[in-house]
């Protein structure tokens, strides 16, 4: 895509998106990242122990990457044939559940506030196999929180739960961003949200090349917002938009009104709300997105991803907290008001959007293979692993976790793999009120989730097998006759174990 000055309205609201595209570019692309990152761990002289979670292999490899219109999540080209689960397989892959799942929200669910809930180191232990059935059930987890590398997210929750955390099984928030840098790589795009510099680092390293945050149109001008004053910190880690070594880069950029914001990207929750909003919708009602400037029509801004939609979230506090959802009502409330009445169309990606849901599943298809070796076959010449039957997803907020997971399990229909959705008590849903969107069960915890799934399981299983044996029984009969019982035993014996 070129940024031109011209600007381009983009008319592309993320439903146009393809969910089941971004999906399977991110399957492409972890193959690929991967095995770049298996290749440079067992490049001679790698140091893996002095790498920062920045320099990743898994998250800079964009760079590397050299075609016309490349796509910084791999390539068609056939790399599908990667193998890269052999050096994460579990050794005890024979006790592994090889049809049901697990799913986690995180914030209300496993961690509050950066604390681990009570249960939710059980629940993982459960999980890995100290369970009255010795099984190993597999598990990743989809949080719309974000902020992070989504490698430094996995250090965390690995230490929040005593265990490792991989981050083959882990999706936030923005991670589905990654797949517009190929559409954006060299546009200006702001990037809002998080701690100082990090969101724009993690842009970066998705493969946006030219990312501008509030941060540096406030150094540019001070005046965008009154109230607003940057600390030292941050005037300093700010970037200089008309540096002369950006102005080498663009040449046609003299003062600010000649630099166009292609998109805006809400990465993560605001630490300034106020400025924020300022200047999110000063873009929004800019011509084509070209900094300091009006339309005259209000329908020219370029497109306003959210990496999520959740209103209010669940943190240390005893009552919810408002989260990124909030901020974009605000930016489409106020644009109304500031306009004369014009809509303003935002997008989001995470819970509860299906598409979200769809590359969750094809993630735990792939870690089920990588982490477990539940086996991987072909279809239409790519790999594929087998469809998990059942997921168990546990979450906290009806609208975003609930919701998601009954649609998705409605989009996946009798054939598909069923979607099964657990609401927990311990973050926003609160015991007694009636939930806008009904799990199929509420339970206390995730522990009692956690239960609530293998027993399920195990019962789907024993009537299953009750089931098997009761059609069998005239078979049995007949074949006692001619002396073929015990093959009939065996054939049902393990069934009848479990
Ligand atoms: O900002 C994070 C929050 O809105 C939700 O996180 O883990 O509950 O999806 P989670
Ligand atoms: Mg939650």
């Amino acid at each position: 895509m070129s940024c031109s000055l011209a600007p381009q309205r983009p008319g592309m609201p993320a439903r146009q998106i393809s969910a089941s595209s971004f999906a399977e570019e991110f399957d492409t692309a972890r193959n690929r990242l991967t095995k770049l990152d298996f290749e440079q761990e067992h490049k001679p002289g790698h140091e893996h122990e002095d790498e920062s979670p920045i320099a990743s292999p898994s998250l800079s490899s964009s760079d590397s990457l050299t075609s016309e219109e490349p796509s910084p999540l791999g390539s068609e080209d056939g790399d599908d044939d990667a193998t890269p689960f052999t050096p994460m397989l579990d050794p005890d892959s024979d006790n592994v559940a090889d049809n049901f799942a697990f799913a986690f929200d995180i914030d209300g669910v496993l961690v509050r506030g950066g604390k681990p809930i009570p249960e939710a180191t059980e629940a993982m232990k459960v999980l890995n196999g100290e369970n009255e059935y010795g099984i190993k059930v597999p598990y990743i987890f989809l949080t719309n929180g974000g902020g992070k590398f989504e490698s430094e997210r996995c250090a965390d929750l690995s230490r929040q739960l005593d265990m490792t955390v991989s981050e083959g099984q882990f999706i936030c928030g923005h991670t589905p961003m990654r797949e517009l840098s190929s559409r954006y790589r060299d546009c200006p795009v702001l990037v809002v949200g998080g701690e100082g510099e990090t969101c724009r680092l993690v842009a970066e390293s998705y493969g946006f090349h030219d990312v501008i945050t509030p941060g540096d149109i406030l150094k540019a001008n001070a005046s965008t917002a009154p109230f607003r004053r940057l600390t030292p910190a941050e005037h300093a880690a700010s970037r200089d938009l008309l540096s002369s070594r950006r102005r080498r880069r663009r040449p046609e950029v003299r003062k600010l009104s000649d630099i166009v914001i292609s998109a805006v990207f809400v990465f993560a929750d605001s630490r300034d709300w106020a400025s924020d909003l300022q200047i999110i919708l000063d873009i929004a009602q800019s011509r084509g997105g070209r900094l300091e400037t009006r339309s005259e029509t209000f329908d020219e801004g370029p497109p306003i991803y959210f990496s999520h939609s959740d209103v209010v979230w669940s943190a240390a506090h005893e009552h919810v907290r408002l989260g990124m959802g909030a901020l974009r009502k605000m930016v489409e409330t106020v644009f109304e008001e500031t306009t004369g009445g014009k809509k303003l169309v935002t997008h989001a990606f995470g819970k509860p959007q299906v598409g979200t849901f769809e590359f969750a599943e094809r993630l735990l298809r792939q870690w089920r293979a990588e982490k477990h070796g539940l086996g991987l076959g072909t279809l239409h010449g790519r790999s594929q692993a087998p469809a998990v039957r059942t997921v168990y997803f546990v979450g906290d907020t009806p609208e975003s976790d609930i919701k998601g997971t009954n649609a998705m399990d409605e989009k996946s229909g009798r054939e598909g793999t069923e979607w099964y959705s657990i609401l927990v008590k311990t973050g926003v849903y609160q015991e007694g009120t009636e939930p806008r969107y009904r799990p199929r069960k509420l339970v206390g915890n995730v522990l009692d989730a956690v239960h609530h799934g293998i027993r399920r399981e195990m019962a789907r299983k024993k009537t299953a097998t009750e089931g098997r044996l009761l059609s069998l029984d005239e078979d049995v009969f007949k074949k006692v006759g001619e002396g073929r019982m015990p093959e009939i035993v065996e054939r049902v014996g393990p069934f009848s174990e479990q």
